[in-house]
């Protein structure tokens, strides 16, 4: 899936530019510049060969600050379109998390729900096409058996009844089916609205489809779990949810916060582990301290530390992906060279005749960077990426201007990582405060 020789359009040769200029991971087209990993990508293709087969799969996908674990996380999402799962992807916030008393557990999971994607709409949005797809499939298949929709749909349905919350979950999927048998669009997307965890109050929900639930932090993951059933009956083979950003969870100041969260990532890497949920794949993206820190880290929670310790064989350069800590080792020079190589390419627009540097300036900008930041030139890219996006520019608008000129120039920096900053007063305050209702209930 390299790409480099073919054409871009336009559109997306801009749309890459634009997103590598800002440091952020081009959302679409990102295999045209993808380089290495090829271990790595053959460990997540297996766990993904394994969640469509109705297994599930659990993943850390650790790296340094700027390492490229969120364009692995994409990459991986990819892979997993092509085989047929839905794919959906968040990043952890102060304001949006697994476990919270405040509204923030729902909020991640209306983020999850807002992206999700599917092989035909990779940009996400993709969940009522999913619904719409379950129900026509249902359809479908009554006309071919002489049986009702309604009596398939439940029939269906009653898979998810098994699950904590999938009475209402499928309710309001029926719900779905009344509005789209009887041309009623406030019903359909109140039903959307409700799997999407849109709605607030109960209140509300119960007066628009009958239901006595909603999605609300309490039952985050349940829900998770209900959707990846779901999407497998509207005929995906499973869901694969990337949760970025985890060294949000670590910068949670208040321990009684952190550890409710990281009961909840137990709680997945325990069904995932165990295989007690099915279709259903997590990766979570995280830095060395979200993982290794044993105070504030994933390793400051006993059942996780016994359950992501590495094997201790494993270093030096050796591997090991069964484990769930998956290790993103540093882009290499030479990957870094490759790099360069397609971003020539992207931005000719994949027409070699249009280079605009020719190989040998590739190896100067490799020199210079190596010079003024050494190895986190290639260990950490995204300066270097954005540097010689910048340099390509300015050739471009300048035809007159001459690489060796403007190489020397080019100012690369090490990136700070402002992760590890302690949160706001206010936020950390808001996390206390959860916390301490957290203790309530706990104590109910
Ligand atoms: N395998 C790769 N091939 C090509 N480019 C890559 C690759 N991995 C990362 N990049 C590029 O490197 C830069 C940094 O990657 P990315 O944003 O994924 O890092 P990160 O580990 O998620 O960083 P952070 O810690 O800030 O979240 C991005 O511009 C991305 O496009
Ligand atoms: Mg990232």
């Amino acid at each position: 899936m390299t790409g480099s020789t073919t054409r871009l359009r336009p559109r997306d040769r801009d749309a890459i530019l634009s997103a590598l200029r800002t440091g952020v991971v081009p959302r679409a087209g990102f295999q045209h510049i993808q380089v290495g990993r090829a271990a790595e990508i053959t460990a997540m293709s297996a766990d993904v060969d394994r969640i469509a087969d109705g297994g599930s799969s659990v993943r850390f996908v650790i790296g340094e600050y700027g390492a490229g674990k969120t364009f692995f996380l994409n990459l991986v999402r990819s892979i997993a379109a092509e085989r047929k799962l839905v794919t959906t992807s968040a990043d952890l916030t102060p304001d949006r998390r697994l476990h919270a008393s405040g509204g923030q557990a729902r909020s991640l999971y209306a983020e999850l729900m807002r992206n999700m994607s599917t092989r035909s709409s990779p940009e996400g949005g993709a969940l009522a096409g999913i619904v719409e797809r379950f129900i026509t499939s249902a359809v479908k298949e009554a006309a071919a058996t002489g049986s009702t929709p309604a009596a398939v749909i439940s029939g269906k349905l009653d898979v998810l009844s098994e699950g904590v919350g999938g009475y209402d979950f499928a309710q309001v999927v029926t719900a779905y089916w009344r509005g789209h048998d009887t041309g009623d669009d406030v019903l359909k997307n109140a039903a959307v609205r409700w799997l999407r965890g849109e709605y607030a109050t109960r209140t509300d929900a119960r007066a628009a489809l009958g239901v006595r639930t909603i999605v609300d932090d309490a039952n985050f993951y349940d829900q998770l779990k209900l959707m990846a059933g779901f999407v497998r009956l509207a005929g995906y083979t499973g869901l694969l949810v990337c949760l970025d950003e985890m060294v949000n969870l670590y910068k949670l100041a208040h321990t009684g916060a952190r550890n409710s969260n990281y009961e909840q990532v137990l709680r997945i890497v325990n069904d995932c582990l165990q295989g007690s949920v099915a279709g259903l794949g997590v990766c979570f993206g995280g830095t060395p301290e979200l993982l290794m820190d044993t105070r504030r880290g994933l390793y400051s929670y006993e059942a996780l530390r016994s359950r992501l310790a590495e094997n201790s064989f494993a270093v030096g350069g050796l591997v090991d992906f069964s484990g769930p800590v998956l290790r993103l080792a540093g882009l290499t020079p030479e990957d870094m060279y490759v790099l360069l190589e397609r971003l020539r390419t992207v931005f000719a627009a994949g027409d070699p005749q249009a280079y605009l540097v020719p190989d040998e300036a590739l190896v100067a900008f490799m020199e210079h960077c190596s010079q003024r930041i050494g190895d986190a030139y290639f260990r950490t890219p995204r300066n270097t990426i954005k540097e010689f996006v910048n340099l390509l520019s300015v050739l471009e608008q300048n035809p007159g201007a001459d690489w060796r000129d403007l190489i020397g120039s080019v100012d690369v920096r090490v990136e700070e990582n402002p992760d590890l900053e302690p949160l706001a007063p206010e936020a950390e305050a808001a996390a206390e405060a959860d916390s301490d209702d957290e203790l309530a209930s706990f104590r109910m």
